[in-house]
């Protein structure tokens, strides 16, 4: 053992101290035993009904329980907060940041050796890691799987993007009322998280990228017996960790975060990994740049053919082989020596991996979408810190495109105006929603797909350049030009638009500009101010006080970095 153990510093105390730590443990049935100097586990649930993808994690939590056990470890069951991404206002990314402190500051504050991550919904899995990468005890994450695919009338149904889809062909008139209610049921029919690659599924994938949970588990559905195998296998292998001192800062390395990169572009992952990843970079001192996101991944191509980019779901993904297929596919462009959680390097985790459909999981050589259609990060004077576009979301006739503003002040403005029929807006119009970033909402929304205007949908266009300082969910598609950094609350360069101004997108140049004159841009600049935050008190005005912008992740300023596991002080 390489450094004694830190729930040494509670349950190895003689006198009264150490009678208290163990005896109110003893009250739910704790033999003596169990405070020998064994490793003490956490296991940090994001388990609530409120987050309907996170639902089962207690059941799961028993499985890792049973590991524990095995492994001669003592475990410990704790909720943290939990983040419902259908459910929570105005937007779960208003409290990532603050799920992330409740579970740094949870691990910390007690006798934890090691710490088993449960999470599963968008934004569960980030905060998570955050938290434990800022006390960097031993951790490991195991994600809750996907749901069963959807099945609505002899046909599948993937989470999000086909709610999408239907409600555009609600409002177009190609759809019943009846017939979408319908498909609700047929749309969630297992617990677990969304089944297309959204930001659930591509953050659990991308947690196995990083090496930070076992290889093969992120695409195992939620209902598998074999997730269940996979927890008690998470409960036996965190107490080897302990005794190994494998820390998340040994497994996330700059190495880590490029072979996560890459894996993002060859499954074709959400947009809002990146912005996971900045933050999470940034409480580990991994420098990572906006344009990692865009030039690492240049020569990998999409390989897996789910929605929202393809045809097929996680259940799918996972009978075809799952990420370990995908990484195999990639090795010559990955850092294979990395090591991962299983106590191996990514070569020995995937080395042999096999794929077993190749209509899910494409041939490096056969690839879905060629390589160069990930990311693109764009610069120009709307966006000097960057903004993002989904070119395997987008459509190939709007990569060049210049076209008169319409801009909006926010969300309820521009979804109010687009029932217009007089709306004065063609095909050719950019869309434009500003104060809608961190800052400015708060929190960053999921609104950058901006539904298309009714007048347009009725003449049979199905995509426009739309463009905000806001996020998409992983789910959705469209030529949508995102996260606009500095956003405009804190003026940046969105905050100038006028409506009729001419805005071009040039995604092989990667560039996004206004096409204003210096002067008069400066002109408007020197007559804009700051609208006044809507809250002032309470979690979203430190929110808004200290968030950081889009590029560096939208954390916390003060949360950057990591205070590691000592604590400094104890009562008594
Ligand atoms: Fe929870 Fe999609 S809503 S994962
Ligand atoms: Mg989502």
């Amino acid at each position: 053992m390489v450094n004694e153990l830190r729930s040494r510093g509670w349950f190895g105390l003689s006198g009264k101290n150490g009678f208290i730590h163990r005896s109110w443990l003893k009250n739910h049935g704790t033999p003596h035993e169990m405070f020998d100097g064994r490793p003490v586990i956490g296991i940090a649930n994001s388990w609530s009904e409120l987050t309907p993808c996170n639902a089962h994690l207690r059941q799961l939590a028993e499985k890792v329980k049973h590991g524990v056990y095995q492994a001669s470890g003592y475990p410990l069951e704790f909720p943290t907060m939990s983040l419902g991404e259908t459910i929570m206002r105005p937007t779960t990314m208003l409290y990532r940041n603050l799920m992330s402190m409740d579970v740094e500051e949870s691990i910390r504050a007690n006798p934890l050796d090691g710490v088993v991550l449960l999470a599963g919904c968008d934004k569960t899995t980030p905060a998570q890691l955050m938290g434990a990468a800022s006390v960097d005890v031993p951790s490991l994450m195991v994600t809750g799987g996907p749901m069963l695919n959807g099945k609505f009338r002899g046909g599948e149904l993937g989470s999000g993007t086909d709610v999408w889809r239907f409600s555009e062909e609600v409002r177009a008139g190609r759809m019943s009322a009846e017939d979408f209610v319908d498909a609700e049921a047929c749309m969630s029919r297992s617990n677990g998280h969304c089944m297309t690659m959204g930001t659930a599924s591509t953050m659990a994938c991308l947690v196995e990228a990083l090496g930070m949970q076992l290889p093969g588990s992120a695409a195992i559905p939620a209902v598998d017996a074999r997730r269940y195998t996979l927890a008690e296998m998470a409960g036996r292998r965190i107490v080897d960790m302990v005794h190994e001192d494998l820390r998340p800062s040994d497994v996330m390395v700059r190495e880590a975060f490029e072979n996560a990169i890459k894996v993002n572009a060859a499954i074709g992952g959400s947009t809002n990994a990146i912005v996971h990843l900045a933050a999470l970079a940034g409480r580990l001192g991994v420098p990572l740049e906006m344009e990692d996101f865009d030039v690492l991944p240049r020569d990998i191509p999409t390989l897996v053919n789910l929605m929202p980019s393809g045809d097929y779901l996680m259940e799918d993904f996972y009978y075809a082989g799952g990420l370990p297929a995908v990484m195999r596919e990639l090795l010559d462009s990955l850092h294979r020596e990395v090591i991962t959680v299983s106590g191996a390097t990514v070569e020995a985790n995937v080395g042999d991996a096999d794929c077993w459909d190749q209509r899910v999981i494409k041939d490096f050589n056969q690839p879905l979408q060629p390589a160069d259609t990930g990311t693109a990060v764009l610069r120009g004077n709307l966006a000097p810190d960057g903004a993002l576009l989904k070119q395997s979301a987008a459509s190939p006739a709007l990569m060049k495109h210049r076209g008169p503003a319409l801009v909006f002040d926010s969300i309820e403005e521009y979804d109010a105006a687009i029932e217009d029929p007089d709306l004065d807006a063609t095909a050719d119009t950019v869309l434009i929603v500003r104060y809608a970033g961190p800052r400015g909402y708060p929190g960053m929304p999921e609104i950058g797909n901006l539904a298309l205007p009714r007048k347009l949908l009725e003449q049979g266009v199905q995509d426009m350049v739309r463009i905000s300082d806001a996020r998409m969910s992983g789910t959705s598609y469209g030529t949508v030009v995102l996260h606009a950094a500095p956003e405009a609350a804190v003026g940046g360069g969105l905050a100038f638009v006028r409506t009729g101004d001419m805005v071009e997108l040039d995604v092989p140049a990667r560039t996004l500009l206004l096409d204003v004159g210096d002067g008069e841009l400066d002109r408007r600049r020197a007559s804009w101010s700051a609208p006044p935050s809507p809250h002032q008190r309470g979690y979203a005005h430190l929110y808004a006080e200290h968030v950081l912008q889009a590029d560096k992740g939208a954390d916390l300023d003060f949360l950057v970095g990591a205070s590691g596991r000592e604590v400094p002080r104890r009562p008594f």
